[in-house]
Formats: structure tokens, sequence, C-alpha cells
């Protein structure tokens, strides 16, 4: 998530939705077939079968200074993993940062110590009363508990490298943003794929990896994209040959151009996937301040030239990060989100709506921080905006023919 959102106000007593949601979750199982191992074929996703599957998803944040799956102070994690099924969602972009797979020391403090360092002790209560069997596991553990729990569940999983040194993500200076800057060691990267490529070969959920997010900042170039994430990908394609890989784009995930005259050269094939991120603040306030229908038009545009041009070449394009303001009260963002759904439908995309948290154990400072842009409440209890939901919920199926021609 880049830096440029409006500030919002912390304010825990908003209205919740009337929708008893996670709270009185219905036990009844659905029988989900098992879609691993995936692999594209032309623009779309497919199973063993050869038949699309679309990646529904919505974003799990696990990659700030806890270091711990966000919410599991407030449900059981099985509770929050099924109810991202009943909300509609196949799958998940579970986040990670980069030093819980290269830093062992980091990797073995348990959960109830990390919580203590930072003086979370309110979340500590919450997470022994919902989670007793994840308090006590070390970092790595739990992550891997949640993946678990996830995959027990039926929901897929996409893993995605957020960010190296645990904390919110993203801005030019923040030392994460690109190959070479002061926590974005290549080599140290490359091992941390390799890990966790390695530790999760055996997760049949697991069906994707997203390299790295919003490549950004002064150093960021096009030469050594192509250096780092071919070698990137391939690193994880040896230690884990079922998983799709997704790459990302410069300048925050917005631009894939330059794939246009140079595509990326890989030993393997039917396994490449590229990511784009979208948001209404991703045009400063132009939805607000012009004609919303010109503006559709034209960063449509621009969006399909900087990266829906993929599709076009046969690659999925995942668009792995997008979302609102769920309170509905950002002007911005509803005309933004009117021309996201058209266009999403349109092209019956795969993407990952940001976020799932209704609120963070710390973010950016702040304990308790409220998310705005979440589909569950503060208290990780009810759908926030069920309204946004059942407009969404038009995008969770596949609804395009596979072999339709989507050049345009
Ligand atoms: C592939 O997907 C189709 C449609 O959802 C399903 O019927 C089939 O069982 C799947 N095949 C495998 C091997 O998962
Ligand atoms: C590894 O993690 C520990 C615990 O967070 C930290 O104190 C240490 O500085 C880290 N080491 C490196 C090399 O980043
Ligand atoms: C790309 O960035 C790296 C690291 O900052 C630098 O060494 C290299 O010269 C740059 N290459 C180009 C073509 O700008
Ligand atoms: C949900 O969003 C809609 C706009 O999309 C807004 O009108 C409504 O007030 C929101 N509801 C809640 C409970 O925030």
């Amino acid at each position: 998530m880049p830096p440029l959102q409006i500030l919002r106000k912390k304010n825990d007593n908003m209205g919740s939705s009337s929708i008893f949601f996670l709270c009185v979750l219905s036990s009844f199982l659905l029988y989900v077939a098992m879609p691993q191992p995936l692999s594209t074929n032309s623009r779309w996703v497919v199973n063993e079968s050869g038949q699309r599957v679309k990646l529904a998803c919505v974003n799990w944040v696990a990659h700030l200074e806890v270091v711990v799956a966000e919410g599991l102070n407030k449900q059981p994690v099985d509770v929050i993993s099924k109810g991202i099924l009943d909300m509609g969602f196949n799958c998940v972009r579970l986040t990670w940062p980069l030093f819980l797979f290269t830093n062992d020391t980091l990797a073995s403090i348990t959960v109830r110590q990390s919580f203590k360092n930072l003086g979370l002790v309110e979340s500590i209560a919450g997470l022994q009363a919902n989670n007793p069997s994840i308090i006590d596991l070390s970092l790595i553990n739990a992550y891997q508990a949640v993946v678990a729990s996830l995959a027990n569940n039926n929901v897929m999983i996409v893993l995605d490298n957020q960010i190296s040194k645990p904390g919110w993500c993203c801005s030019n200076s923040d030392g994460n943003g690109f190959f070479g800057d002061q926590y974005f060691n290549p080599d140290l990267w490359i091992k941390g794929l390799t890990k966790v490529a390695t530790m999760f070969k055996g997760t049949k959920n697991v069906v994707a990896m997203s390299l790295r997010n919003e490549l950004r900042g002064p150093k960021q170039n096009v030469t050594d994209w192509y250096r780092y994430m071919q070698k990137g990908a391939e690193a994880v394609h040896a230690a884990n040959p079922n998983v799709l890989v997704i790459l990302s784009g410069l300048n925050y995930d917005k631009d894939l151009s330059f794939i246009l005259n140079k595509p990326v050269q890989l030993t393997f094939t039917n396994k490449l996937v590229f990511e784009v991120h979208w948001y209404g603040f991703s045009n400063g306030k132009e939805w607000e301040t012009s004609n919303p229908n010109l503006v559709c038009g034209q960063v449509l545009g621009n969006l399909m030239g900087n990266a829906g041009f993929v599709l076009g070449q046969g690659f999925p394009l995942f668009v792995s990060e997008f979302g609102v303001d769920m309170r509905g009260t950002n002007v911005n963002d509803n005309r933004y989100f009117n021309c996201f759904m058209g266009w999403a439908a349109e092209y019956d995309l795969d993407w990952a709506l940001w976020t799932l948290a209704g609120s963070y154990y710390l973010r950016e400072g702040v304990v308790g921080r409220n998310e705005y842009y979440g589909v569950l409440d503060w208290n990780w209890c009810d759908v926030r905006n069920s309204s946004f939901l059942q407009r969404l919920s038009v995008l969770q199926s596949p609804f395009r023919g596979m072999f339709e021609n989507t050049r345009k």
C-alpha cells in the first residue's frame, strides 16, 4: 500500500454492519475441489484439468512490526479462514517480511514475546483467549499455522513478499524499495524466496508467490529489474516448481510498460503472472475534481498501456491491490471504484482486495488502528460494509470464456 492515502482519523465508534458475520459463523462444510497446482494458459490461470481458476483474493497483512498475521487477538484463526470463504473469496494474498525468513533470531521469537517487546499487552490477552495454540509459537511457526489454517479450509494462498524489515509499506525512502536499498540486499532476498518456496512446497494450497511488492524509489531501474526479478523467479521455480511466479512492476507496481518490448527470459513456461496495483489515490484527487467519465477513460488508457497489455501478450494480470474507504464518504474513492468495477469485469481479471484487516495490532505507531479500507470491522467480527461486499461479489466468479480474444 503506497503512502498517498488521505489521512484518516481513528474512530472506533463507527456504526458496524448489522450482519453478524464471523461471530455467528455457520459451521457447515463446503466441499471445494483442491485446485492446485495451477498454471497459466495464455492470459488465464488454470487448474490441472486445464480449467480456469479465477483468483478472487483478499490481502491479509502479516508483515508489520509484530510479524504476526493481523486479527489473531480478535478471532480464532480458523474462524477468520472460514469467514474469508463465506465472504466469497477463494484466496488470500498473505504478506511476509523478508527478515522473518532470513533472520533466525527474529524467526524464533515467540508471538507472546514479540507483542511484549512492543508493549502490546492488550493484544496478548486477546491472543491468549482466541488463539491459545499460537501465542507461544515462534513467529515463523505462527506464520506456518496461519497458512495451515487457510489450507485446511481450502483457501488458496498467494505468499507475497511485501517488505524486508517488518513495518508498514511503502515509501520511496524506507530502505525497502529497490535492490541495493538499505534493507534490500538481492542475495538475501533470493535466499528468503528460496526458503519460503521450499518451506511451503508440500502445502498444495500455496498456489503462487509474488516476489516483491511495489518496487520503487531512487534506485529503481529497468536493467536491475530484469537482472534480479528473473533470478528471483528462477530461484522460486527451482525450489518449488508448482507455484505461479508473480512479478510486480516499477513505481509502486504501476509500471510494467518495459515488458512490452523486452519479454522476461525464463527457463520455464506457463507459470508467469504479472501484478498491478490501482487505487483511487493513484491519481491524486482527480476523480473528485474532474469529470469522472473522462478520468476513467484516460486512466484506463494509461493502465492498459502500463500493465493491461500483458493480457494481450498471453499473461494473466493479477490486480493484487485495489480498494476503497468502506465508509462510502470518500468521493474520490467512490468514483474510482465505479471505473474499477467496469474494468475488472470487462477483462474478468484476477484480483486481491486491499484489505481483510478491520484493525491492526500496531500500524505506523498507532495501537489498534482502524482500517477503513478493511472488509471487516474493527473487531474482525462483522463485515464493515455489506453493500460493498455485495457489489464486489459480482467479480468473485468467472464470467468470461477462456479463449476469447482479449486484445484491444
Ligand atoms: C478444475 O476446475 C474445474 C472447474 O472448477 C473442476 O471441475 C475440476 O475438478 C478441476 N480439476 C482439478 C484437477 O482440480
Ligand atoms: C535479527 O533480528 C533481531 C530481533 O529482531 C534483531 O535484533 C537483529 O538486529 C536482526 N539481525 C539482523 C542482521 O538484521
Ligand atoms: C541501476 O541501479 C543500480 C543500483 O543503483 C546502478 O548500479 C545501475 O548503474 C543502474 N543502472 C541503470 C541503467 O541506471
Ligand atoms: C457502505 O458504502 C456505501 C457506498 O458505497 C455507503 O453509502 C454506505 O453508507 C456505507 N455503509 C456503511 C455502514 O458504512
